[in-house]
């Protein structure tokens, strides 16, 4: 059980992990390979965010993602063991986030049956690996049901390697957590001799991001939106000097707004983030574009009364809830010239009716980028629902399973589960 390929370079940037490609070079009938999948789903009944117990699965998207890499590693003979968690149950077992409704989901999707472990650690796992023939899959119960996952603890690390020969990561979502089944456990297994590799969701996703980072076709525009500027900074940071737009909305363009000295009544703004806004707005002079005109209500509520004002003349009793139709347009003909897209977070609160328009037509607009053949990039779960709810998904080139990793990756960091990875130095340093 050789690692043949192991780089000395694994944590350092400038290395790009090894995969099933790399993993299938060895023996893998009967052995154990262990598969940290995102099956971080929402669970019916839908219409809330929070999952219920006995919900079915209400969105298998990024489970049906995760399906080639286990066909492809029960067809190899790997007995597959997927690791996953749902939900933050902090620590302790909450029947509302079991992985069982999970396990039925996966049934259908995979080749063959799957087998629910309602454990996640310990003699039962290690007995049902042992019992596994090859070519089974088997779903274990939630990661997060222990304390030791989101700890990395090393001892949670350590049992489930006793039984894992190899893994393979497959939880792009996850990927920007160092939690014990993403990076503890990796490490685990190179540390016996076995291999950690990306499957085929991750490598896809790396490669995309890589290429619309590296060498995004021109002209390359960005749209952030979202509630905050403060968790997006590094993401405008190192997305302004490369990017030839950089359209902002949802709430945290009041932030700018805000900056200019404009009065924004009664909507969300980040205060202390004004002068952060300044120097992005200075350095990156016509690249930064924001609203001009916005949708207002006293209240964001469904069905509460509306009014598009604009940018300069928001009421003081009032909020912003949306980009107007005057910005769609503008940032319409940004989209419409653009060979590269990359979009991360809503417009507006486009989850209540009435604030929903401004992001279902940058949806609609984006979608268009790519029907003309732009790369058009959707991270973040909120930009990807939108996408759905407005029926352009399946335009889109690519939506990323990933919000939190997707924002690391655009802020140029390196995400922990890549990191944990084996890894070979890329072909740039080779
Ligand atoms: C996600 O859905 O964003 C991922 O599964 C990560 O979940 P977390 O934010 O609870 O770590």
């Amino acid at each position: 059980m050789a690692a043949s390929g192991e780089g000395d370079a694994v944590s350092r940037r400038g290395t790009t992990p090894l995969t099933l490609d790399d993993l299938e070079r060895h023996p893998l009938k009967g052995a154990a390979v262990a598969l940290r999948a995102d099956f971080n789903v929402p669970l019916y009944p839908s219409g809330t965010r929070e999952p219920a117990a006995g919900g079915e699965v209400a969105d298998r998207s990024r489970i049906e993602r995760t399906v080639p890499t286990i066909d492809r590693l029960a067809e190899a003979g790997a007995k597959v063991v997927v690791l996953s968690h749902l939900g933050r149950p902090g620590g302790r077992p909450n029947p509302a986030l079991t992985l069982a409704p999970v396990a039925r989901c996966l049934a259908d999707l995979v080749s063959g049956p799957v087998r629910f472990v309602p454990h996640t650690s310990g003699s039962e796992v290690r007995k049902a690996v042992a019992d596994a023939g090859p070519g089974s899959v088997t779903l274990v119960e939630n990661t997060r049901f222990l304390p030791g996952e989101t700890a990395n603890d090393p001892a949670l690390a350590a049992d489930w390697a006793t039984w894992a020969d190899h893994f393979v990561l497959d939880a792009f979502g996850t990927a920007h957590r160092a939690h014990s089944s993403t990076d503890g456990l990796p490490r685990a297994v190179r540390a016996k001799g076995g291999m950690a590799v990306a499957g085929t969701l991750i490598e896809r996703e790396l490669a995309v991001f890589a290429a619309v980072l590296e060498e995004p076709r021109r002209p390359f525009a960005a749209v952030l939106g979202g509630a905050k500027i403060s968790g997006k900074i590094d993401v405008i940071e190192a997305l302004l000097p490369r990017v030839d737009a950089l359209l902002v909305g949802g709430a945290m363009a009041n932030t700018f707004l805000r900056a200019m000295g404009m009065e924004t009544g009664t909507s969300l703004v980040e205060e202390e983030k004004t002068s952060i806004a300044w120097e992005v707005m200075a350095a990156g002079a016509a690249r930064v574009v924001l609203p001009v005109d916005c949708v207002t209500a006293g209240e964001i509520a469904a069905g509460a009364p509306t009014r598009v004002v604009d940018r300069a003349a928001i009421p003081p009793g009032e909020a912003v809830g949306d980009i107007g139709p005057v910005s769609v347009r503008l940032f319409g003909e940004y989209l419409a010239k653009a060979a590269t897209v990359v979009w991360n977070g809503p417009m507006g609160v486009f989850e209540v009716d009435g604030f929903g328009e401004g992001t279902f037509e940058v949806a609609r607009i984006a979608a268009a980028a790519a029907d003309r053949g732009a790369t058009v990039v959707v991270g973040g779960g909120d930009s990807a629902a939108a996408a759905r709810a407005a029926g352009v998904a399946s335009r889109i080139s690519h939506i990323s399973t990933g919000g939190g990793a997707s924002l690391e990756l655009l802020a140029g960091r390196e995400l922990p589960g890549v990191a944990a990875l084996s890894g070979r130095r890329s072909d740039r340093e080779a």
